[in-house]
């Protein structure tokens, strides 16, 4: 009877230390797991709210360089560079183009006389604007 009472709990116990270390490696997965599928949600809830709040700083950054002394949107804006009211209409303006259009005008047109912003909008600055000009259609 008492071997058997021991073997019992040598088993609850093998079986404890197994359920612990199961406890122990979720316990220190859990963190890492919790921050990757945090990230992907900030990700895609922002990815809507990214999009007004990229626009915004987009339409800053426009502003803050000067652009529209060359560029009219919507009526407002010189006229020496293509007016931009429509500029992602035309499906040859991908993000990608437009993005090369900020930083290296001369890339499309050797002639242009667009300043280049390479070192003036980069990073989120330059991403925010992309996005801005991609939203006039
Ligand atoms: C000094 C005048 C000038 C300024 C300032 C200027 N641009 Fe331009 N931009 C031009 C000219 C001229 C062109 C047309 C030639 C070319 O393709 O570069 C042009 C072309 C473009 C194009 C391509 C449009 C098309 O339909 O071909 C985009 C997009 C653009 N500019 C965005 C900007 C942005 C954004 C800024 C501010 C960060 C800016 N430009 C500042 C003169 C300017």
């Amino acid at each position: 009877m008492k071997r058997t009472t021991e073997k019992t709990s040598a088993i609850a116990i093998a079986g404890l230390v197994l359920v612990g270390s199961m406890l122990a490696v979720t316990a220190f997965a859990a963190p890492y797991q919790g921050k990757k599928g945090k990230k992907t949600e900030t990700k895609k809830s922002a990815a809507g709210k990214v999009d007004k709040v990229a626009l915004a700083a987009g339409k800053k950054i426009y502003d803050a360089n000067g652009c529209a002394n060359c560029h009219k949107i919507a009526g407002a804006g010189g006229a020496s560079g293509p007016e931009l009211t429509h500029v992602a209409k035309n499906p040859k303006h991908t993000l990608q183009w437009l993005e090369t259009s900020i930083v290296n005008p001369k890339a499309d047109s050797p002639q242009s006389f667009m300043p280049v912003y390479k070192d003036k909008i980069k990073g989120k600055d330059l991403k925010n604007t992309v996005a801005y000009l991609s939203s006039l259609k």
